[in-house]
């Protein structure tokens, strides 16, 4: 692939302000074709990239118009002990994109994953769980009631592929509920946030798509204040993915047609080693369709990406055989998939 232009890398690795610094070559970013298209093109972000990779985060500001807390607002780094937040890395996070305009989605309130050992290992009633949850909604979410506007605040509640609630901590200890509690909490604590379910695989048609489709078409007709739903979109989890997302943007117009928003939550499409240039045109096809999906549908204005260089990625260490899930190498350097995310921002507007 030919490498068409340098981003030069700022002096100074900050979480403020970053300061454009790249050569005048350099072709117009991703974020100020997203604005034409009305649309927040975002990525995870991670604390230690952030603070220990000035690329990483000039390469962000300039991008993306929105980050999403990776790691850093899960119960298990926000709420160490049951009496103590700490918020040192989420505030860098936010800090940072507040300097470079840039929009938060908070990442997440409610999970099976990456809890406290104390929440896991603990012996709670229900009334005692439920206060814990209240607890913790209010005091994450309302801290940035004003700096953050999205909230994927239920993750993963069905199981992998079924569409049957998982087996957690909050099923078994609260219920059902739990869901409809967690949207409630949010909302007091921040009643202008955008509040979404948020999970993966449900781009395609099967169980687990209806399950989601019922529970939020239940919230919603019940007036629990629920506006979205997240679709992560890791390409490779689903067993067929030279298709895997053809189905979207159907998924997406019935979620819509609920009255509901769409987003594009966690995207990646991992390539089975090794990467070839084969491998990397089909990879650009299928951010494109993703892309595409969400650009078909009206309630669809987020666009976010499960990191932006393959230097840093949750897949090699999760799913050793594959990497290179990303639009940029991890020299920074634009793959296919990047520039076939621009041509089709660069599109017709919808
Ligand atoms: O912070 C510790 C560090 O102190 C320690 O030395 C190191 C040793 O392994 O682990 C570090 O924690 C890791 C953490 O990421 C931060 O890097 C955990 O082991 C690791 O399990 C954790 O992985 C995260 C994963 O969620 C947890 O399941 C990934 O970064 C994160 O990208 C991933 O994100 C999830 C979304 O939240 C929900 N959807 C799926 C997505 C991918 O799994």
């Amino acid at each position: 692939m030919v490498v068409a232009f340098r981003w030069f890398v700022p002096l100074l690795a900050s979480v403020a302000v970053v300061t454009p610094c790249w050569s005048q070559e350099t072709p117009r970013p991703l974020r100020e074709f997203a604005r034409r298209q009305r649309l927040l093109v975002g990525t995870a972000v991670g604390y230690s990239e952030l603070v220990d990779d000035p690329r990483f985060a000039q390469t962000a500001a300039r991008e993306c118009n929105l980050v999403t807390t990776e790691n850093e607002l899960k119960w298990g780094i926000v709420h160490p002990a049951p009496d103590t937040f700490d918020f040192t890395r989420a505030d860098a996070i936010v800090d940072f994109a507040r300097a470079n305009r840039m929009k938060v989605r908070g990442h997440t309130l409610v999970w099976h994953q990456q809890n406290p050992a104390w929440l896991t290992n603990g012996t709670f009633t229900r009334d005692e769980l439920i206060a814990l949850l209240r607890t913790h909604i209010h005091t994450v979410a309302g801290r940035y009631r004003r700096r953050i506007k999205h909230w994927d605040v239920v993750n993963e509640a069905f199981d992998d592929a079924s569409g049957t609630l998982r087996d957690t901590l909050w099923l078994r200890g609260i219920g059902p509920e739990y869901i409809e509690l967690a949207f409630q909490f949010a909302h007091e604590a921040a009643p202008r946030a955008k509040l979404f379910y948020n999970d993966f695989l449900i781009e395609l048609i099967g169980p687990k798509f209806d399950a989601v489709y019922a529970l939020v078409a239940d919230l919603k007709a019940r007036g629990v204040p629920i506006h979205g739903v997240g679709f992560q979109a890791h390409a490779f989890l689903s067993t067929s993915c030279t298709t895997c997302f053809d189905q979207m943007a159907t998924r997406f117009k019935q979620i819509a047609d609920l009255g509901l928003e769409v987003a594009i939550t966690e995207l990646d499409v991992p390539i089975v080693q090794p990467t070839t240039p084969a491998a990397l045109a089909d990879q650009a096809v299928l951010y494109d369709t993703a892309l595409a999906a969400c650009l078909s549908v009206r309630r669809c204005r987020t666009f976010v990406m499960w990191g932006l260089t393959d230097r840093y990625s949750w897949i090699p260490s999760f799913f050793p055989t594959m990497d290179d899930a990303l639009i940029l190498d991890r020299d920074y350097a634009p793959k296919p998939a990047y520039f076939a995310l621009r041509d089709r921002l660069a599109g017709p507007r919808r």
